[in-house]
């Protein structure tokens, strides 16, 4: 029986690889950047497993390109906002992501993120590379301590939740706001039911939401507005959950000290946009997930949910199984 034919979008940790290399007749696009548009309309074309990236649009036309051979997607990464879930569910095709083992990953980035731009990392090195450091003084580039001032999580999943419990070494309180998720046993965090209690209360606000309709711009003006004079704002989510004219101007005005983003949108953020004109600023290229153990064991598992699809056998971390049963329209 010839193998099924598979897609994967970028080249991988070879863990991952070898598992589908054993199994499928396997294609693996070789660039850095992503294929084309044009491109990948006619690599996914009669694959019966497509293994993509964050920053690969599996849409509708995607989808129908690919159909109906096509039975399964795996996304190397928790958040699938790329996919079209729906149009994938009526065509029974199962999509898998990597949630939990990127959660400490994350988390520590997150804190990575919260601890810089509260301490002015980023400025201090500029400092000293520019020349700029001429002596020792009492006022130079002061930041903001974190004993005794207040976390605020919005989004209180996995990651979000360890992102609390490191805050437990830091002798901060931690308030969280997440509708659908209850306080969790040994982690210390209030739950508060009130988003601008929250906004009015955290010195720091670190962003853990998927991105959807809902969450789409989250951060805007009137969020902003709400926030302490003098918080700090991290994101490890999806760029789109900020209204980024609204961050540079809330930014511009100090009316907030600083934000550390490690997502943007677009990704890559232009060079010639304005936040990276601010040196409250600091920005990543969305990589809190890449420690090298996480990425292997990404591979993995991403590897393992498409074969599972391959085989018809439950996907080990599934975002729509009801595909199974869904109806063709
Ligand atoms: C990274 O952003 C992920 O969703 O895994
Ligand atoms: C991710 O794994 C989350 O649920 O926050």
């Amino acid at each position: 029986m010839s193998k099924p034919a598979v897609l994967v979008t970028r080249i991988i940790p070879e863990k991952g690889l070898a598992l589908l290399r054993a199994e499928t007749n396997l294609q693996v696009w070789p660039g850095d950047l992503p294929p084309s548009r044009v491109d990948l309309l006619e690599l996914v074309k009669g694959k019966s497993g497509i293994l993509c990236m964050l920053s690969d649009p599996m849409d509708k036309e995607i989808i129908t390109a690919a159909s109906p051979e096509l039975k399964v997607i795996s996304t190397y990464a928790v958040g699938y906002d790329n996919i079209d879930i729906q149009e994938a569910t009526r065509r029974h095709i199962f999509v898998g992501n990597t949630p939990g083992i990127l959660t400490n990953a994350t988390a520590d980035f997150a804190w990575a993120l919260l601890m810089a731009a509260a301490r002015r990392l980023p400025e201090g090195e500029r400092h000293v590379r520019t020349g700029a450091w001429q002596t020792w003084s009492p006022s130079t580039l002061l930041g903001t301590d974190f004993k005794d001032s207040t976390l605020g999580i919005i989004g209180f999943g996995r990651i979000g939740q360890a992102v609390a419990r490191r805050a437990s070494g830091f002798d901060m309180h931690v308030l969280f706001y997440s509708p659908s998720h209850p306080p969790v046993e040994g982690i210390y965090a209030q739950k508060v039911s009130d988003l601008d209690e929250l906004l009015g209360r955290s010195d720091f606000i670190s962003l853990h939401v998927p991105l959807t309709p809902h969450t789409k711009h989250l951060v805007n003006a009137q969020f902003l507005a709400k926030m302490k004079p003098g918080a700090i704002l991290v994101n490890t989510s999806r760029g789109a959950v900020v209204d980024q004219d609204a961050l540079y101007h809330a930014l511009k005005e100090k009316y907030i000290a600083a934000a550390a983003l490690d997502v943007t949108d677009p990704e890559p953020l232009p060079v010639d946009h304005p936040l990276l004109t601010l040196e409250n600023c600091l920005i990543t290229p969305h990589i809190a997930t890449a420690g090298r153990q996480t990425r292997e064991k990404m591979a993995v598992v991403a590897a393992q949910n498409l074969l599972a699809g391959l085989h018809g056998t439950p996907l080990p971390y599934c975002i729509n199984p009801q595909a199974n049963k869904a109806r063709d329209l």
